[in-house]
Order: structure tokens, then C-alpha cells, then sequence
């Protein structure tokens, strides 16, 4: 059972070892506790699995050895059935006559498996997945008709699987063919030239080819190296529709920096620049959205919108929530998507719903988008990822285009969401009543944000060197009011995922009422500062603190720093519109939680316990 695992396979002329491995270490970042290839070499399969790192696994790797020219890889979480090497993928069918890689979890695997037990199968794992490719051999001796027999095998043992899964099959009697299938988890089939590619991120082959084609759900491919056949589990044929990805790659790749994350934070001015380009009206009064397939006029009359997300995204939605409320007087709700799924929500006739997923295939905002369309409300994605389940699966929505983000915690895909809540702000106060006057200041606002970030970014050494100080604690408060409480929710996330110091987010005077019993000079605060209007209310909270021993650090406005004498450590960022501030305030906390983390000597593209992408409930 393998759940937020990742697959690649290739077949073509190239070095197989070395495709498979590239393409696995490209997806490290998705996180795994062990890893494996197998290659199709005269009739045979080659097979290698590492616990650990694709690197203990590329160790075992000669680069002469050849594994033939057709091949798949995996690297696995581990779900069910513990770490080992028996358990890891790719697993091969009983008879020896196919190799399997599997993401997602096959539900009623125990039955299928008494089943092929009482039938002389015999199991060498505990996996889910070797049951499945067992059911495959199985049809597969039972399957009469000669022609298309590895492809309508996988599909008839597909038919009695309950669950999810991104496969990807051999089979030693058709050397020259991959067969894929997917339901509830990623792939995309990578086209090249006289070479074919699989994989469950567009990130492993993004240096090879451009060229994707997407399965959709309940897709099964024939893939050879100049022919990809596409049908349904109903057998019904499908075009392959080639996109092409929009990712460079050098997206893919450190550039010099030390960490992923450094590098993506290091991008948010242009990660910025790239979530508004071409979403100004002529007259740069208000935002414009291509994907929204609703009309102004049914937008018009949306008068509740439901943010659904999990995790950093969550955090994104509830400044959405204070922007559109304050801008575009339109009541909003944020709901995890893991609580929405199951709550059975009340909602107005006229609730616009938003999925707001990175990756666009968070489980959770999945089944939270299937419940909202379910129930017939209109439901648009805002995501990262082109041709994701969120966005293909949604009627409309708004890609970030803030490219590939490889840090398994999010930076740049969190302001970008906030960046298109603030440009949704800015389009749905225009529908109602913020003025033309109000709309243009506030597109200038937007217009500024990537100079203004970068100003931030040019503190690296400042907040390199307050981080210092602070490196050696194990607890942390990090506190806010309004639009700033998210963000402090946001930079104690941070902290709590890369460095392992335990922290927590709270509105700023909420504190007051139980987690100030924690405040001493052993749990800093941290605080965000930066709003006149209610500055000498944070003030006072500044003040309960330091009275309780606490050692600060604040995050204030440039205009306001000289006042702030009395604290220990502040980071002043340019004084800017309400609408661009929390993106602005966010950048010290990502500093300011990386440094800390490299202090500590942390995994920090890769945190412990954490996978980029989760598609299990
Ligand atoms: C935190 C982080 C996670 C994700 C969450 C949702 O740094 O990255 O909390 O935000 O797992 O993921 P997406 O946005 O891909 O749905």
C-alpha cells in the first residue's frame, strides 16, 4: 500500500537506470521511506529496491548495467505494511510474469487476496499492491483472447478493486509496452520523440519533453514508444489530447541556491508577477479572470462564498476571508476541507464555492469538492498545478502559475493564493461598490507587490542574524490581529514543519484568555505589528508579554520602527496598502523560519514526517 508515493517509468532508447532514477530524485521532495526500479531485460525483470534514499537505491545502480529499454520506478510512504525492502515497489505478480508500481490504497485487498490464495497465489509482502498484480496475472491466464490481453487483464482486475490508484504494469510477454491506470491519484504520460515517459508529477520529466498527456480518472493506457492507446474502464476510446507544460527546467533545479525552499522564497517577486499577468482591465480598475466560466451577472448574484483547504492553503483562505468581506462586503466562510466533507454544511442557494489547493490533488479537497458539486453548488479551483484532479475536476477556477514548488512546505504558492484572493477582493468589490477610484489605487497596490517583497528579501542577513538568537528555543508564540492573524498562523506553521519547534498562532488579544499561561522567557513571541488602525492595541499585547519575561520580535511598519525601542528584536517591512500587507509580513516569518531550521541542521526541503503532496484521508 503506497499512498503519497511517487512513480516514474520510460520506455525508449535512453539509459533507463538513469531516466528512472532522475525522474525519482526530481520527486523526492513528495516524501518516501523507500525506493525501487525494475527494467525488462531479454524476458526477464531486473529489479533493485533500497530502503531510504533514492540515493541508497542509485548506489546500487551501475551505470553500465543495462535494465533493457523499458522500465518503471517508485518511491513509497509507507501506509500499510511496515518499511522494507519486500514491501517496497515495484512488486512483481507471483508467476513472475508482471511488475507493478502503485500509488493509492485498495480497499477491499484482503478479500481479493483469500480469494488468490484459495486459487495457489502465493504472497511475499504485505502490500495491497501485490494483490493487485496478482489479480492482473490471474485474469491474465484466464483471458482467451490473444489480442490486447495485457491491457484488458489490468482492466478486468481494475473492475473489482475498491479504492484509489496510479499504476503502472510490464509484463514479460510484451516487452516493448507500458499499461498505466488511474482513479483518485495523479498521471501523466510525458510524449518524446521515438520515447515515451510515465510519471505522477510533470516534474520528473520535465527535462526530457514538454509534452503531457493527463490521464483522467477511470482511464487505462496502452504506451509503447510511438503510441499511446487511451480507453475507459468501459472501453470506450479515448483521444489523447497532448497540453504542454509551462515549466522551465530550471524550475526543477537548485540554480546555486542551498535549499528548494531558499530558491522559492528567493522567487516570490516573480511568482507574483506571474499570478497577476494579464489579470489587470484595460483601464486598471479591476482584475479579470479567464477561468471562471461564470458570467458578471451570475457572479453578481453569488451572496456567500465557501473557501475549502487544508494545511498552508487554509491559512491563504482566511485572508481571503478578511480581504472579500472587507472589500467586496460578500459573507465568507473557510471550512478545512477534511471538516467540510463530513459536516453537511448549511449553505445559501447562491454559494460560489473555492477549492484552494497547491498541489490540486490534496485528497481532502478533493472529496470536499465532490461533496460541494455533489450538492450542486458552483464550485471553482484556485491551484498551482495544470491538468491536477482539482482543476480538471471543478467547472472553473485560477491557476497561480507559480511554477513547480519543490520545498515539501509551502512559500511561494502561499502568496500567491493570497495574491489572487486580494485580485478576487479587488473583482468582486468592483461588482458591488468599491469605486473606480478605490479599484485603480488598489491595482497599483497589487502592481507594486514584487518590488515591495523584494525590499523584504533584501533583509536576508537582518532576519539571518535575529533567527540566530532564537534557533535554541523549543516553543513559540506567534500572534496577530485581523488579516495578520492567518499570517502568524502561517510563520507558526513554518516553524513547527522545518525546525521542529513547537509553535502556535493565535489572534493577538485572544491570548489573553488561556495561552498566556504559557508566555515566560523561555517561549518568545512573536509579533506582527503592522496595522495602524489597531496598532496600540498589538501594543498592549507586546506589553503583557514583556511583562511575563518574554524576549519579542516584531514585525513592523518601516514608518513605526523607532517607536518600538523597548523590543528585543523588529523586522520593519515597507508600509504598504492593507491589501498587499500580509503577502509583505509573510516573508520574514519564511526567512525567519528557515534560518532557524539551517540553525538546527534540519531536512529542510524535506521535513520529517511530511509529504508534498497528500492524498490520503
Ligand atoms: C505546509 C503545506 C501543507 C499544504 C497542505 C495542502 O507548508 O505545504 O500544509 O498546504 O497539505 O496542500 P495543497 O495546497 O497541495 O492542497
Amino acid at each position: 500500500m503506497a499512498a503519497m508515493c511517487s512513480i516514474i517509468g520510460y520506455v525508449g532508447e535512453k539509459n533507463l537506470g538513469q531516466v528512472l532514477l532522475d525522474g525519482l530524485s526530481r520527486m523526492e521532495y513528495r516524501g518516501y521511506d523507500s525506493a525501487g526500479i525494475s527494467g525488462l531485460k531479454d524476458g526477464k525483470f531486473v529489479l533493485l529496491k533500497r530502503l531510504g534514499r533514492v540515493k541508497n537505491l542509485a548506489d546500487a545502480v551501475d551505470s553500465s548495467m543495462n535494465l533493457g529499454n523499458v522500465g518503471i520506478g517508485h518511491t513509497r510512504w509507507a501506509t500499510h505494511g511496515k518499511v522494507s525492502v519486500r514491501n517496497a515497489h515495484p512488486q512483481i505478480s507471483c508467476n513472475g510474469i508482471f511488475s507493478i508500481v502503485h500509488n493509492g490504497v485498495i480497499e477491499n485487498y484482503e478479500s481479493i487476496k483469500k480469494y488468490l490464495v484459495k486459487q495457489g497465489y502465493k504472497f511475499s509482502s504485505d502490500t495491497d499492491t501485490e494483490v493487485l498484480v496478482n489479480l492482473i496475472e490471474y485474469h491474465y491466464n484466464k483471458e482467451r483472447e490473444p489480442k490486447n490481453k495485457f491491457l484488458t487483464s489490468v482492466q478486468k482486475a481494475l473492475l473489482h478493486v475498491v479504492g484509489t490508484y496510479g499504476i503502472a504494469v510490464l509484463s514479460k510477454d510484451n516487452p516493448d509496452e507500458i499499461v498505466v491506470a488511474r482513479k483518485s491519484s495523479p498521471l501523466l504520460i510525458g510524449v518524446g520523440d521515438g520515447e515515451m515517459f510515465v510519471a505522477s508529477d510533470a516534474c520528473a520529466i520535465v527535462t526530457h519533453t514538454k509534452n503531457v498527456v493527463y490521464l483522467n480518472d477511470g482511464e487505462l493506457a496502452r504506451i509503447t514508444r510511438s503510441d499511446i492507446f487511451i480507453t475507459t474502464m468501459k472501453n470506450k476510446e479515448v483521444n489523447a489530447i497532448k497540453c504542454e507544460l509551462d515549466w522551465q527546467t530550471e524550475d526543477v533545479s537548485l540554480k546555486g541556491y542551498e535549499h528548494f525552499m531558499l530558491k522559492e522564497i528567493c522567487e516570490q517577486p516573480q511568482s507574483l508577477e506571474n499570478a497577476m499577468r494579464g489579470r489587470f482591465s484595460d483601464d486598471m480598475s479591476t482584475s479579470k479572470f479567464g477561468g471562471l466560466q461564470l458570467s458578471p451577472h451570475e457572479l453578481r448574484q453569488i451572496d456567500r462564498i465557501l473557501f475549502c483547504a487544508c494545511g498552508t492553503a487554509w491559512h491563504a483562505c482566511l485572508v481571503a476571508e478578511y480581504f472579500i468581506e472587507k472589500y467586496a462586503r460578500i459573507p465568507v466562510e473557510v471550512e478545512y476541507s477534511s471538516e467540510f466533507r463530513y459536516r453537511n454544511m448549511p449553505l445559501e442557494k447562491n454559494t460560489l464555492v473555492f477549492i484552494v489547493s497547491q498541489s490540486g490533488e490534496t485528497l481532502d479537497s478533493l472529496a470536499a469538492l465532490q461533496e460541494a458539486k455533489r450538492k450542486g453548488y458552483k464550485t471553482l479551483a484556485i491551484t498551482n498545478v495544470v491538468g491536477s484532479t482539482i482543476a480538471r475536476e471543478s467547472e472553473g477556477g485560477i491557476y497561480q502559475h507559480s511554477g513547480p514548488e519543490i520545498g515539501v512546505a509551502a512559500s511561494k504558492t502561499f502568496t500567491a493564493q493570497i495574491c489572487i484572493a486580494a485580485m478576487l477582493a479587488l473583482y468582486f468589490g468592483r461588482l458591488h461598490d468599491m469605486s473606480f477610484d478605490e479599484g485603480a489605487a488598489f491595482v497599483q497596490a497589487l502592481l507594486q507587490l514584487p518590488e515591495k517583497v523584494a525590499q523584504v528579501l533584501e533583509k536576508k542577513d537582518e532576519i539571518r542574524l535575529i533567527a540566530e538568537k532564537y534557533a535554541h528555543y523549543e516553543d513559540m508564540l506567534f500572534l496577530g490581529r485581523q488579516s495578520m492573524f492567518p499570517i502568524a498562523l502561517e510563520g507558526a506553521l513554518k516553524l513547527k514543519e522545518i525546525s521542529y519547534i513547537h509553535a502556535e498562532g493565535y489572534p493577538a488579544a485572544e491570548m489573553k484568555h488561556g495561552l498566556i499561561a504559557l508566555v515566560s522567557e523561555k517561549c518568545p513571541c512573536l509579533f506582527l505589528a503592522t496595522q495602524k488602525d489597531i496598532l496600540g492595541k498589538t501594543v498592549s499585547n507586546i506589553r503583557e508579554v514583556k511583562a511575563r519575561n518574554a524576549r519579542v520580535v516584531a514585525i513592523v511598519s518601516e514608518e513605526d520602527a523607532t517607536s518600538f525601542g523597548y523590543i528585543d528584536d523588529v523586522i520593519a517591512i515597507p508600509d504598504v496598502h492593507d491589501a498587499i500587507r500580509p503577502i509583505v509580513a509573510t516573508i520574514p516569518l519564511q526567512l525567519f523560519a528557515y534560518y532557524i531550521a539551517k540553525i538546527r541542521g534540519c531536512d529542510i526541503d524535506k521535513p520529517r514526517n511530511l509529504a508534498k503532496s497528500v492524498t490520503v484521508e
